[in-house]
């Protein structure tokens, strides 16, 4: 990969610069700026080059469709106070939009498109969308790892057209994880979580051979429970699942990969309830399955004593409501407590994780943070980011 850090001569380019500004929203303002906090020095090295700069990013799934509370509006507000210049959010249609457009106001430095994903050509990896967008630039930088699992066109195909190169986080990250991989000691342990089941659930079978431990909580785990005969009632779960749930067992005993699942649940008939501990036997179809119960816990933190190495990615509950917080507390506590006492090494990841252990004021106690989630998972399992191979 080249980076843009050693590029020479950027005085007035136009940097095509893909972010992923996906940070978690709630009734329009941001509740966690980790990754805005974390592309700050990428922007002011780039200033300092006096670049020109445009923001590419997505937020949230609109699926090639305009939804109001998917806008950029309230990132380009952060970036602003954060930088402290102005930025302007560019709300036209992208079809409309000529390279000229831009910059005439001579102090100008940092543009944002609106929301990438209002085209649905971004998801199809179209090639004319991304010549379009490479039309707007001179340069193109992705700094987004946590996207570059993705082969869209402002991650992948946009490279086709542009010099192309990495950014200062994307840089930080991988050669971080390079080291952390290369390095790994066993025992290795992934907790895997989250509400994201479909992007997962397939990397979990590529993960069985490399790890020792995996721990399925958060919305995955809601396939396997059903997987075993038990009525899940209103729980997120993905369709379809049950022959790569089947696969994902079979290769676990193969491999001698421990596979642990819940055995207790928190249940609740809305996500604003309170907590009721169940059975897995017990959910009634108006329930939905909302946090591991006392004994699932107990299981989990018996598997972290026993790891040298910890990796961590989608919390094990519907954090947001406290009533469903107490199992990603508790693994999080016994991580940070074994960290301190250099009994593990500890990775986190994800949007969501890297959120709710900021609200539990935790962040720094783990050895390494990476922005990315499925990006992060998928690197783990040793497969070719296309975002990372189209820079290479
Ligand atoms: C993430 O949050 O992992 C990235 O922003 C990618 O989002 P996606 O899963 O919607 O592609």
């Amino acid at each position: 990969m080249r980076s843009i850090k050693n590029e020479k001569n950027l005085i007035n380019k136009l940097i095509l610069l893909r972010l992923d500004l996906n940070v978690p929203l709630d009734q329009g303002k941001i509740s966690d700026t980790t990754r805005i906090d974390k592309i700050i020095p990428t922007l002011n090295y780039l200033m300092r080059q006096k670049t020109k700069i445009i923001i590419l990013s997505h937020i949230g799934r609109p699926k090639g469709k305009i939804v109001n509370e998917l806008s950029l509006k309230p990132i380009k507000e952060d970036l602003q106070k954060k930088l402290n210049i102005n930025v302007k959010l560019i709300e036209k249609n992208i079809f409309e939009i000529k390279n000229k457009d831009f910059f005439n106001d001579f102090d100008e430095q940092i543009l944002i498109l609106e929301n990438i994903r209002f085209y649905a050509e971004e998801e199809k990896n179209d090639l004319n969308f991304a010549n379009h967008i490479a039309s707007l630039g001179d340069i193109y930088v992705n700094d987004a790892f946590s996207c570059s699992h993705r082969e869209h066109a402002s991650i992948h195909q946009i490279s086709k057209f542009l010099p192309s190169y990495s950014g200062l986080q994307l840089d930080l990250e991988v050669n971080a994880l390079n080291k952390i991989t290369s390095e790994i000691t066993k025992p290795i342990t992934c907790i895997i979580g989250g509400s994201k089941i479909s992007t997962k659930i397939n990397v979990i079978k590529n993960l069985i051979p490399r790890l020792n431990n995996i721990v399925i909580v958060g919305g995955m785990a809601n396939n396997f429970i059903e997987y075993f005969g038990n009525n899940i009632g209103k729980s997120i779960k993905e369709n379809n699942c049950k022959q790569i749930v089947s696969e994902i067992i079979l290769l676990s005993k193969e491999k001698k990969c421990n596979l642990i699942y819940p055995e207790d649940v928190l249940v609740s008939k809305n996500l604003n309830g309170f907590s009721q501990n169940k059975k897995l036997d017990q959910i009634s179809s108006d329930e939905m399955i909302l946090d591991i119960g006392p004994k699932t816990i107990n299981k989990v933190l018996n598997i972290i004593d026993k790891s040298k190495t910890i990796l961590w990615n989608g919390p094990a509950g519907y954090f947001e409501n406290p009533n469903f917080a107490n199992g990603s507390i508790k693994i999080a506590k016994k991580i940070i407590e074994n960290n301190k006492v250099n009994k593990i090494f500890s990775v986190v990841g994800g949007g969501d994780t890297v959120s709710f252990l900021n609200n539990l004021n935790v962040i720094n106690d783990f050895n390494f943070v990476s922005t990315a989630g499925g990006a992060f998972l998928e690197y783990l399992e040793g497969k070719e980011l296309p975002g990372i191979t189209a820079l290479n």
